[in-house]
């Protein structure tokens, strides 16, 4: 039996993970959750849509004889990364996860840290301020409570849906971004204030980078806690993984 992955996406390093994979001659899936309706194209054949919690995953890593199973969904995604972490010790698939380091505040940053979008909200209690609210689609609503703010929103699509604070703005675009235009972006809307989760990785960065140099505070959502998971931080790392693991397992 050859080696046979799934890859949990959703990530740039997801989508750099698959050309890897078809070019180290590995056969796999990359799973979506389906959030977006345009996904980018990748080499590998891909399934759309929730797996059905752990017992669903579990049943999919059985049914479609997955040997290897790799998390390389983004760092607040944690109810998937929990659920991968269940389903594979459940079926005794091997499991690792491609993540990227949190980032760290450097000289000039001024990080106002919170443990979770709760927590964003609560720091945005306050008058009315121009605010590059990156959070991502998911979160919007809750938001809802401080509708004094104007809101600068970068979404990867057009929202269908109304959003609940009257006064925003939307920026339909997918990374990886520059500094020198998230400046711009910044300037152009007037901002005041930024609200960010501590992603990581390089795509994002442009707009930490961005309110660094204009001196504008960012309420910083920390990562949700994991729990203990092997993980790696690279491409290469992954594939050395499932050389290793496939020997382990006989594959
Ligand atoms: N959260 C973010 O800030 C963020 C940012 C960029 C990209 N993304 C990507 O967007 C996706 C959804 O993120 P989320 O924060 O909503 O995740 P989540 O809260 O951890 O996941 C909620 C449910 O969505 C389904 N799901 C999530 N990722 C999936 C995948 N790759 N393949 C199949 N089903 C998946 C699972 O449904 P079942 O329980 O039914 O299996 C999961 O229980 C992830 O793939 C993630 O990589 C998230």
């Amino acid at each position: 039996m050859s080696p046979n992955l799934l890859i949990l996406a959703g990530t740039t390093e997801a989508a750099a993970l698959a050309r890897a994979v078809v070019q180290a001659g590995l056969s796999g899936t990359v799973s979506f959750a389906g959030r977006v309706e345009r996904l980018p194209p990748q080499p590998l054949p891909q399934r759309v849509g929730g797996f059905g919690g752990v017992e669903g995953l579990a049943a999919y890593l059985r049914a479609h004889r997955v040997t290897h199973v790799i998390d390389a969904t983004h760092p607040f995604a944690a109810r998937m990364s929990a659920n991968a972490i269940a389903a594979c010790a459940q079926t005794g698939v091997p499991l690792v996860a491609l993540t990227r380091a949190p980032w760290a505040p450097v000289p000039g940053d001024r990080w106002i840290r919170v443990c979770d979008i709760a927590g964003a909200v609560a720091a945005l209690e306050r008058p009315a301020a121009r605010v590059m609210l990156a959070v991502g689609r998911m979160h919007l609503a809750e938001f809802a409570p401080n509708p004094q703010h104007f809101y600068l929103l970068r979404l990867v699509e057009a929202p269908k849906e109304a959003f609940p604070f009257p006064d925003h703005h939307v920026v339909v675009d997918r990374g990886p971004f520059s500094a020198q235009a998230d400046r711009c972006l910044m300037e152009g809307h007037d901002i005041s204030l930024v609200v960010s989760k501590n992603s990581g990785g390089t795509g994002a960065y442009a707009k930490i980078a961005a309110a660094r140099a204009l001196g504008l505070p960012i309420i910083m959502i920390d990562r949700p806690a994991q729990a203990p998971r092997a993980e790696v931080e690279s491409v290469e790392a992954v594939l050395d993984w499932v050389a290793h693991a496939s020997t382990a397992l006989g594959v």
